[in-house]
């Protein structure tokens, strides 16, 4: 029987790869002009990790995660985003104490058994952004600027930046009352699951996407009532520092997030391109989760972006990307192929996309393959051009051929005429 990839889990091709990789190139480019440092981690940590940092009540350590025992009984889980392994990263490395705001970026796969649809799938790869250290409502404006930053760099196409507080501890449990006195003589309306979430955590029902849960959510009372003082406060600096930058976006009270650590700044980057997976981006300030993971008191704030919903509305603009080919050298006879070879490896040297074919071929069939590798040139060497001393290069879009003299400098030769080529 066929073996076949799991559902839900994606092989990436070549042609596709190479959007993936333009999107990566993008990404270290403008996350470091911000400041923020790559920061590699495991795919597999302990399950209390995420049982403590994501929130027992959220749909994700419910029922989505990958969780299994190791060989030694220990109870593992493949990570399910990538917010928790940093600040387990975080503690564990003492990396509060450098004395410095802590900016890191991360890119990799995440892992959620949610049932798979167009954007939606049970590996799926995140840019991760995440900087520790201080809770300054400016930290909040400049993260959304390097997200805002990010998505105009790659062209994305009709993104708003939907924003939202959900205050702190402090006043979040008044809101919580409200929304269950709200919610409570409504009960008959709302679905199963949020009938549940009416006693474990209230917020969750603003989130929910069935039709009748949705629209008594639409009426439901908002966090921006019952914001405390500090949190007023915080939030309009972060809206004035935004107004700074010019950077749109929406205020959305319904925009609670599918993970329990949010305090304060939550954000969603939504593009109208995506259907009902609109989020291409999502974030916010979780300022406990340090200390509940068994760090010091240290505030954070970061966001992550879903890859494959990013490449599915860059998709029409990504579709003139293909793996580069510079050269491709066609050789006739074993002698050809010798030369062939030695100039292959010194065009690569010099940082050119060399290839050649490793088995003997007809003329014609080598130029086929040239032009199936995408080659700007080809250069011919046969038996008359080792014994006329020179070879052929041929610009493969206008067809036009020059000859070049087959001595100790062809490989500069080339060169010179690649880079004056556009
Ligand atoms: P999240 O909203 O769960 O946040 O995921 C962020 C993004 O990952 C989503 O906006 C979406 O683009 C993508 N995504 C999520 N689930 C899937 C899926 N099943 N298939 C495809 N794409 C998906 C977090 O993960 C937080 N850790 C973000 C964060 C970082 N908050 C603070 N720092």
């Amino acid at each position: 029987m066929e073996i076949r990839s799991i559902r839900g889990m994606n092989d990436i091709l070549p042609e596709d790869a190479i959007k993936w990789k333009w999107v990566r190139d993008v990404m270290h480019e403008v996350l470091e002009r911000y400041g923020f440092r790559e920061i590699l981690i495991p795919v597999l940590e302990e399950t209390r990790l995420f049982q403590r940092g994501i929130g027992e009540t959220t749909d994700i350590v419910e029922k989505e995660m990958y969780t299994f025992e190791d060989r030694s009984g220990q109870s593992l889980t493949l990570r399910p985003e990538a917010t928790a392994s940093i600040v387990r990263a975080y503690i564990q490395h003492y990396l509060f104490k450098t004395g410095k705001i802590e900016k890191y970026y991360f890119w990799g796969p995440m892992f959620r058994y949610e049932r798979p649809q167009k954007g939606r799938y049970r590996q799926f790869y995140q840019i991760d952004v995440e900087a520790f250290g201080s809770n300054a409502p400016s930290l909040d404006a400049d993260i959304i600027a390097s997200l805002y930053d990010f998505l105009t760099a790659l062209r994305v196409p009709q993104v708003t930046i939907e924003l939202n507080s959900l205050g702190c501890p402090k006043c979040r449990p008044a809101y919580h009352k409200a929304l269950k006195a709200y919610f409570s003589d409504k009960q008959s309306a709302l679905c199963p699951d949020c009938k549940t979430r009416l006693v474990r955590n209230p917020l969750r029902i603003l989130d929910c996407k069935v039709e009748t849960c949705h629209e008594l959510a639409l009426n439901a009372p908002t966090i921006h009532e019952f914001l405390c003082e500090d949190c007023q406060n915080h939030f309009r600096h972060v809206r004035n520092y935004l107004e700074d930058l010019a950077i749109p976006y929406r205020l959305n009270p319904l925009m609670v997030r599918g993970l329990d650590y949010y305090v304060r700044t939550t954000f969603e980057a939504v593009s109208e391109n995506l259907g009902a997976q609109s989020a291409v981006a999502g974030g916010g300030r979780y300022d406990g989760l340090v200390r509940q993971l068994g760090g010091p008191d240290i505030p954070g704030i970061g966001y992550a972006m879903g890859m494959e919903r990013l490449i599915m509305i860059l998709q029409d603009s990504l579709n003139t990307l293909s793996w580069p080919c510079d050269i491709f050298i066609a050789t006739l006879g074993e002698k050809a192929l010798h030369l062939g070879i030695s100039l292959a490896s010194k065009l690569r040297r010099m940082h050119q996309v060399c290839e050649f074919s490793y088995e003997p071929k007809s003329l014609k069939a080598q130029m086929k393959l040239a032009n199936r590798l995408g080659a700007r040139f080809s250069v011919i060497i046969g038996e008359n051009e080792i014994q006329g001393k020179s070879i052929v290069i041929r610009n493969m879009e206008t067809r036009e051929q020059m000859f070049l003299p087959l001595d100790d400098r062809l490989s500069e030769k080339i060169l010179a005429l690649l880079e004056e080529t556009p």
